[in-house]
């Protein structure tokens, strides 16, 4: 068998959440390696709807174990109720394990994230407020409460009492706000750590053990590149590294252990928050792509911005993910459009850009350079087959082939399970 990395190479909500829950049948493990609970994965079973945050998308699918791994922040009381809803629904969750070096989103980081959002006004960035910013920025400076403290309340409770000294100075006098609670927080946590901490584990030796026995395993991305700390739209981007390389990092495997990168590619693009977006279409068919599509956030519920696809993006997440095939999502929703439009250039200043320049204020004076390809108005839903697909439809999918210089080996027409065109072997 082999190992996977299903990453998202536009702004996030690709669809990555249905191609893994595809893929996750035949996983011997699901291993999420960043993001926290900023991420909403849908999966739709029979018609069912399923929003996961912080659970990886193989949950309902398969018999493989599910990890969160090392590089995610963890909030524990979502978590905790992810697994009752799944409960509830009488939907396996004994197969969930957590490492033990994640690190734990604790209540000041939330409070944190939103004061900041609000202290920054206009230039803010519309963070999920779900506290990933602070809890990354907390483990870089080395102050992080980790997952393995949950099992020494003792260490928990000196650890907590030093960082909440910290932040309550912050709450208090420069954010005007109230303090928080040690002993709330202390025994909220040890709650948590009661129910959760059977499913602990050291993650690094079992996937490692698993990998070497060739067994299957999905390296399940959050977020996608352009969110990315380094190579996204900084500072409109999350804190964490969704690209294959996070893997590395966040999972505790070797670059050698992969076997494909799969890009996960939505046939047009949108974004929630803050930031630039070239191809946005601020106007009336960005909104019939909304209501097309059903864009509005699975977190936080906010409209997702929409526009056209833009290759330059696309060439882009080929380039630094060094992805071997690519899945294309969403391609249903453009059906009944006369023309499509792909982005292939920017200009900016008179000057031709085809990456995306590191200075925020160039990019967002950046004007499209579009190619037009006609479009189709069959509705594509229900083709299973590559060959029934209308000739333009397979024309778009071909150009957009050649202007990211990938594969695309898997078409999406639909959110459910089955809604699926194989080209190429996955
Ligand atoms: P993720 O964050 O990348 O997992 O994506 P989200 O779940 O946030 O957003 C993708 C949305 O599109 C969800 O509502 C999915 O159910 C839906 N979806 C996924 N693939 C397709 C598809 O091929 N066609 C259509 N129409 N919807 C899809
Ligand atoms: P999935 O995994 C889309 C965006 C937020 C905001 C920025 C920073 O579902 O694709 P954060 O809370 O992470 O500090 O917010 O990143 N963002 C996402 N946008 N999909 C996501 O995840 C996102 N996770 C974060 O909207 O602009
Ligand atoms: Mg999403």
């Amino acid at each position: 068998m082999s190992s996977y990395v299903i990453v998202g190479t536009q702004w996030g909500d690709e669809g990555k959440g249905k191609i893994i829950d595809v893929l996750a049948h035949k996983a011997d493990y699901v291993v999420r390696f960043q993001g926290g609970n900023n991420a909403g994965h849908t999966v739709v079973v029979n018609g069912e709807k399923f929003i996961l945050h912080l659970l990886p998308s193989g949950m309902l699918h398969g018999n493989g174990k599910c990890v969160i791994g090392p590089g995610v922040v963890v909030d524990p009381k979502v978590l905790l109720e992810e697994l009752s809803v799944l409960d509830k629904k009488g939907a396996k969750t004994d197969h969930l394990f957590i490492s033990d070096r994640a690190h734990l989103i604790m209540p000041y980081h939330i409070k944190l994230d939103e004061c900041k959002e609000k202290a920054m006004g206009v230039n803010k960035i519309g963070t999920t407020k779900r506290g990933i910013g602070p809890c990354y920025s907390e483990k870089i400076t080395r102050t992080g409460l980790r997952i393995v403290d949950l099992l020494d309340m003792e260490v928990f409770g000196e650890k907590l009492k030093r960082n909440l000294e910290e932040k309550n100075q912050l709450f208090t006098k420069l954010y005007d706000e109230e303090p928080l609670n040690f002993d709330e927080i202390f025994n909220d946590y040890k709650e948590y750590a009661e129910k959760l901490k059977h499913r602990i584990i050291d993650s690094v030796p079992e996937i490692n053990k698993a990998l070497d026995e060739d067994k299957f395993v999905l390296f399940e991305g959050a977020q996608a590149l352009m969110l990315d700390i380094d190579y996204g739209t900084y500072p409109f981007v999350t804190s964490s590294s969704p690209t294959a390389g996070g893997v590395t990092v966040g999972a505790g495997v070797s670059p050698k252990k992969i076997d494909k990168i799969i890009g996960v590619m939505k046939a047009y693009t949108t974004r929630v928050g803050e930031g630039p977006f070239v191809t946005e279409l601020d106007n009336e068919l960005g909104e019939l792509l909304r209501q097309t599509g059903g864009e509005f956030g699975a977190t936080t519920g906010r409209p997702r911005r929409c526009g056209w696809l833009d290759a330059v993006v696309g060439k882009y997440a080929v380039d630094i993910n060094g992805l071997t095939d690519v899945v294309m999502t969403k391609i249903d929703v453009l059906s009944g459009h006369e023309t499509l439009k792909i982005c292939t250039a920017y200009e900016i200043d008179g000057e031709i850009y085809n990456a995306p320049p590191a200075s925020i204020e160039k990019l967002i004076k950046a004007k499209p350079i579009y190619e037009e390809l006609p479009g189709w108005v069959e509705d594509i839903s229900k083709i299973t087959n590559y060959d029934e697909l209308p000739e333009n439809c397979k024309k778009y999918i071909k150009r957009v082939e050649e202007l990211i210089k990938a594969p695309i080996s898997m078409v999406s027409v639909g959110p459910d399970r089955v809604q699926n065109i194989f080209i190429n072997e996955i």
